[in-house]
């Protein structure tokens, strides 16, 4: 019996996620012996979690809420995004030396174009400036996006994410309290979101007093539940709202070339998780 190779996640919460079903449907696709198993690490933890992939003999994890720049502290090697931003969605295991790097970026760009959106001299505001909001961010202004505004709870994390990313575009913060930032929403061609506000049915809006109007573009990236109390009222408004699958899917599909050195079945990969999701909303209908 071949052993299989672990990969994993470490979150907190993690329940929810569905990198652990998509990884290992992608890797029993292409019969592949990697297994990939969901961790539970407690903020106090991270440290041993880290190490424990080098004891372990673990080839790569993903990291998620709220690790991600605590991760990349812990990490040997910071390369490519992550060398900016420092924040590390993925940890690669190189012969016991840990790299990490973040496919946030990528995905988030990649979903944004597969949903026919350049964009290159837009407007987009930003909520949130946590790991995947500097990530993202990092990917805009790269991609030529005309002003990139971000709205913040705290003045401490939008200040730390201007002064990460200011050399590479036009990036202004406003706080998330301010009635600034619901204009800067209306005058946004793009509105992302990236704060975990949302993922529970308690949640207020991210952002309150927020209207969104016809033809603007809102990408949640929780992809669970399927649509949150935001994109249910950016749909009502007229906006085209996407939740965060698309960029689950192309993220997990970066890290997964990197850890088997294998093409991700993309496609089916997208469909596979579709069908979980609205089995998922009608069991609950
Ligand atoms: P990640 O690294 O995955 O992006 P994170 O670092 O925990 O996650 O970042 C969370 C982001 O969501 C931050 O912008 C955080 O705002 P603060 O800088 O004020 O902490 C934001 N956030 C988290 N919980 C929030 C809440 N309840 N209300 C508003 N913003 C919240």
């Amino acid at each position: 019996m071949t052993i299989p190779k672990v990969l994993g996640i470490f979150g907190h919460p993690v329940a929810h996620s569905l990198s652990p079903l998509m990884h290992n449907y992608a890797a029993k696709r292409l019969g592949l012996p990697f297994s990939y198993v969901a961790f539970d690490v407690e903020p106090d933890a991270l440290k041993r979690a880290v190490e424990s992939i080098r004891a372990l003999g673990i080839v790569g994890v993903n990291v998620t809420v709220p690790h991600k720049e605590r991760a990349a502290e812990l990490v040997d090697e910071l390369l490519g995004d992550a060398a900016f931003t420092g924040s590390v969605n993925t940890i690669t295991n190189k012969n016991g030396k840990l790299v990490g790097t973040s496919t946030d970026g990528a995905g988030f760009l990649r979903a944004l174009k597969s949903a026919g959106i350049n964009p290159a001299r837009k407007k987009v505001l930003m909520i949130g400036a946590g790991g995947s909001a500097c990530s993202i961010g990092l990917s805009l202004l790269r991609a030529g996006v005309g002003e990139l505004v971000v709205a913040n709870r705290s003045e401490e994390g939008g200040k730390k994410m201007i002064g990460l990313l200011s050399r590479f575009g036009e990036i202004s913060f406003v706080p998330s309290a301010s009635p600034k930032a619901p204009e800067h929403a209306a005058s946004a061609d793009i509105i992302v979101q990236t704060t975990p506000v949302g993922m529970k049915a308690s949640d207020p809006l991210p952002l309150a007093g927020i209207k969104f109007r016809k033809g603007q573009a809102v990408y949640d990236i929780i992809y669970a539940p399927e649509r949150t109390k935001l994109l249910k009222l950016a749909e009502k408004q007229g906006a085209i709202a996407m939740n965060g699958l698309s960029m689950l899917v192309y993220q997990g599909s970066e890290s997964f070339k990197t850890w088997t050195g294998k093409a991700f079945p993309e496609k089916e990969v997208l469909g596979y998780l579709k069908r979980l999701l609205r089995e998922k909303s009608n069991g609950k209908n």
